[in-house]
C-alpha cells in the first residue's frame, strides 16, 4: 500500500514520497520477522490433519501452501537485495542497505545488473502473482465451506 501511495499520490524525491518506500521498508522488515516465527512454529508444532479428500485435493492444497510459504520468504528477501537506501527503523538505528553492504561486488558485476532481476521478482510477484496465489486459496477455502461444507475455513477462527 504504501509503494502504491508513493507512485500515485506523491511526487519523486519528496519527504511523503520517502516516508511511503521507508513505511514500506520497515513494515517488510517486520514481515520477515513474522515469518521467521511462523516457520519456527510450524517445525515445532503438530499439525491439523488434512480433511478428507481426492489425492488431487491434497496435492494442490500442500503444494499452494508452499508456495505461499515460499512467496512470503521471497518477498523480504528480493525486498532487501534489491534494496539501495538505508532501512530508517523506527528509530532504533539504520539498517544498511545491500547496496552499501558491496555484498554483490563478489559476483564482479555492477549494482544495476545485479538489482535488475532482483527487482524483476521483487515487483512482478509482488504486484500480480500474490493476486493469482491469494484468490486461489481464498477460493478454495470458500470451496470448503460452501461446497465441501467442512470445518476447514472455521477452525482458522481462534
Ligand atoms: C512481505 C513483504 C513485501 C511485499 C509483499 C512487497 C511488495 C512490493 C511491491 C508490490 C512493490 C512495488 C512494485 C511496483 O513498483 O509495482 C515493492 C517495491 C519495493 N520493495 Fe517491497 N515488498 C515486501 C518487502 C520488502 C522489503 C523487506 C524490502 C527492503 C528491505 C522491500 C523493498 C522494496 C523496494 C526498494 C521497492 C521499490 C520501491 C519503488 O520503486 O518505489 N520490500 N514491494
Ligand atoms: C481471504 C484471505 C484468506 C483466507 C480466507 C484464508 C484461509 C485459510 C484457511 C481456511 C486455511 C487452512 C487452515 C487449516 O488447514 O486449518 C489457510 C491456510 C494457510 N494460509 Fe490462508 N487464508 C487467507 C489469506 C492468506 C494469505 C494472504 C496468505 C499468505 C500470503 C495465506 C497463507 C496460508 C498458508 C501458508 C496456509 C497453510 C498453513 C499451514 O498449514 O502451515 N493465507 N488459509
Amino acid at each position: 500500500m504504501a509503494v502504491y501511495y508513493r507512485h500515485w499520490f506523491t511526487l519523486p524525491k519528496t519527504p511523503t514520497n520517502w516516508l511511503a518506500l521507508q513505511t514500506h521498508l520497515v513494515a517488510g522488515v517486520a514481515v520477515a520477522a513474522l515469518v521467521v516465527a511462523r516457520v519456527f512454529w510450524f517445525f515445532h508444532s503438530i499439525q491439523p490433519d488434512d480433511p478428507p479428500g481426492t489425492r488431487f485435493e491434497h496435492l494442490a492444497s500442500h503444494g499452494m501452501h508452499r508456495a505461499l510459504y515460499l512467496f512470503m520468504i521471497v518477498m523480504p528477501i528480493s525486498g532487501y537485495l534489491g534494496c539501495g537506501v538505508a532501512i530508517e527503523f523506527m528509530g532504533l538505528g539504520d539498517i544498511p542497505s545491500f547496496k552499501d553492504t558491496g555484498l554483490f561486488k563478489s559476483l564482479g558485476v555492477a549494482w544495476e545488473t545485479f538489482e535488475k532481476p532482483v527487482d524483476f521478482v521483487h515487483k512482478n510477484s509482488g504486484a500480480y502473482l500474490v493476486w493469482v496465489l491469494v484468490l486461489l486459496h481464498a477460493g478454495a477455502a470458500l470451496f470448503h465451506h460452501y461446497v465441501k461444507r467442512d470445518d476447514v475455513l472455521r477452525r482458522m477462527l481462534p
